[in-house]
Order: structure tokens, then C-alpha cells, then sequence
């Protein structure tokens, strides 16, 4: 079956269980892609999904402490980020972190951070990210950079609305 890649995905929360697959394939070489805190009940999973239904892309973003600002009000980390090589360039990276960063913000986030993967650093300054560290080794994964978001900065009231899981 073919389906058409240029065509919008469609973002939705899901359960872990539908975002380890995809997870695995590009972040983990196949291999176990759980994250502590995935069964939290305050982490959020997102799945785009092409017109088919296949899952073309996840991300998950969770409450959590940001190393670059201890003190921030409500910071949340953004980890998990992967798209279908397939599907890469068509959008499904930017549907998921526009619709990432809409929970957020209905929730009263007004940070998001994420350790970045250094050949992804570009689509995340693409989206809005600001880096605020150094290069640093991830042992067994690679070089990563610390990025983060203020909402306030992007205006809030712009965002897609986006409903509760
Ligand atoms: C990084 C990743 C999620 C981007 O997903 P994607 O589906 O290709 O993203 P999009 O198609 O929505 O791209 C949005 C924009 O970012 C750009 N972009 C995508 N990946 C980029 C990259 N690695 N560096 C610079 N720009 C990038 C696109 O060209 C596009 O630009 P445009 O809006 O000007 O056309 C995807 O390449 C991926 O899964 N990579 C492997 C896993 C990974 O590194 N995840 C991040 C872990 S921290």
C-alpha cells in the first residue's frame, strides 16, 4: 500500500504502547525504547499518523525539573522525538512539536526542554528552541546539545488548540 507523504499527518495522544514501536526503530536500533516515567500519569504521548493510519512519527513530553533553569515555574522535557525515515521533510516532525507544545500550554507549561541530538539540533531551532549548552556525550548515543522554549516567547494564543488526553 502506498500513501501520500506530502499529505498532513494527523496528531492524537496515544498510549505508550503505540509510540515504542517507532521509538525503537529510530532512537534505540530496534532494541527496548521504554523511558522512566512513560506510565506516568502526567506524561503525554503523541502519535502522527499518515491517512492510512500508520504511525509516522511520536514524541512524548512530561512534567520535569529543567537542568538549565532550576527555577523555572513549570518546566517540561520533550524526549522520545522520532519520524518514519520514510516520511522525513513532510512535516510530521513539526506537527508533532507544534501539537506538543499546545498541551503545554493548556496545561500551564511555559518551558519545554530537551536534550537534542546534535544532527537534530537544526529542526529544533527550526521549531523555536534555543541552545543553551555545549556539546555533551550521551554514552551509547552521541553527541547532544541542551535546548529549551519559553511559551510566553512564542505567544501562546497562536497555538493550535489541542485536547486533553
Ligand atoms: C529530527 C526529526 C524528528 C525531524 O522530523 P521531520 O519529520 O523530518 O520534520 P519536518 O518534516 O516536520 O521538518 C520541519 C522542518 O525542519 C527541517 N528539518 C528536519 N530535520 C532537520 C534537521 N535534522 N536539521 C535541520 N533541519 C531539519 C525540515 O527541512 C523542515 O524545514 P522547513 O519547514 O523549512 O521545510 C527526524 O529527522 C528524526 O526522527 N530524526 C532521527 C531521530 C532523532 O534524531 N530524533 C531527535 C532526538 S533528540
Amino acid at each position: 500500500m502506498t500513501s501520500d507523504a506530502s499529505a498532513a499527518p494527523t496528531v492524537e495522544p496515544v498510549p505508550v504502547d503505540v509510540v515504542l514501536p517507532l521509538r525503537s526503530a529510530v532512537l534505540r536500533g530496534g532494541g527496548p525504547a521504554g523511558l522512566p516515567g512513560d506510565d506516568d500519569p502526567a506524561t503525554v504521548h503523541l502519535a502522527a499518523r499518515a491517512a492510512d493510519g500508520r504511525v509516522t512519527g511520536v514524541v512524548r513530553l512530561a512534567p520535569a525539573a529543567c537542568p538549565w533553569r532550576p527555577h523555572a515555574r513549570a518546566p517540561w522535557q520533550l524526549r522520545g522525538m522520532a519520524t518514519d525515515p520514510a516520511v522525513r521533510g513532510s512535516g510530521a516532525g513539526r506537527a508533532l512539536v507544534e501539537a506538543g507544545l499546545a498541551v503545554v500550554a493548556g496545561r500551564g507549561g511555559d518551558l519545554v526542554w530537551c536534550n537534542a541530538r546534535v544532527p537534530a539540533a537544526g529542526f529544533y531551532a527550526l521549531m523555536g528552541f534555543t541552545t543553551v549548552t555545549g556539546e555533551f556525550d550521551v554514552p551509547g548515543i552521541g553527541p547532544h546539545v541542551g535546548m529549551l522554549l519559553d511559551l510566553p516567547a512564542r505567544a501562546q494564543e497562536a497555538l493550535p488548540a489541542f485536547p486533553a488526553p
